[in-house]
């Protein structure tokens, strides 16, 4: 059981942490192509769904193996550690983050109205 548990833990941290790593690009050649921006937004949201699902396993299956590894009261410091940190992600992204990119939006939102004259 702890072997499937890890594999699904390891895969799940590195889709976590990986999948944003294309995202600078991606606004980079999206600023530049007023067109492309419905489609940027539609693949941030399938990208933030990702992130989500992938750290809600990420942790959940992390949780799961300090249960089956050394029960949930008994694991070394480091991995409470580890839990902290990153349940400080969740919350930096859902405090900070998830503003920062709702102004985004709704800038772009703006921007995109008939009346709006600033392109
Ligand atoms: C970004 C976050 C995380 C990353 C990148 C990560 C990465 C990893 C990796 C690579 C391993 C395999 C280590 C090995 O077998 O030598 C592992 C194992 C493990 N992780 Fe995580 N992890 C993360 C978050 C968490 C969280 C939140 C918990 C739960 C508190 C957790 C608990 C564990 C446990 C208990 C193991 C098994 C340790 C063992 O068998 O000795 N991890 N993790």
């Amino acid at each position: 059981m702890i072997l499937p548990l890890k594999v699904v833990h390891i895969a799940a941290a590195a889709i976590w942490l990986g999948h944003k790593i294309l995202i600078p690009r991606d606004v980079r050649r999206s600023i530049r192509d007023p067109a492309s921006v419905q489609s940027f937004f539609s693949r941030m949201k399938r990208a933030e769904r990702l992130g989500i699902g992938s750290g809600v396993v990420t942790l959940l299956s992390g949780v799961g193996l300090v249960q089956l590894v050394w029960g949930l009261t008994k694991a070394p410091w480091r991995i409470y550690v580890g839990l902290v940190a990153v349940l400080a992600m969740f919350v930096v992204g859902a405090v900070l983050a998830r503003p920062a990119w709702n102004r985004i939006e709704f800038g772009a939102e703006v921007r995109r109205h008939p009346r709006c004259r600033v392109r």
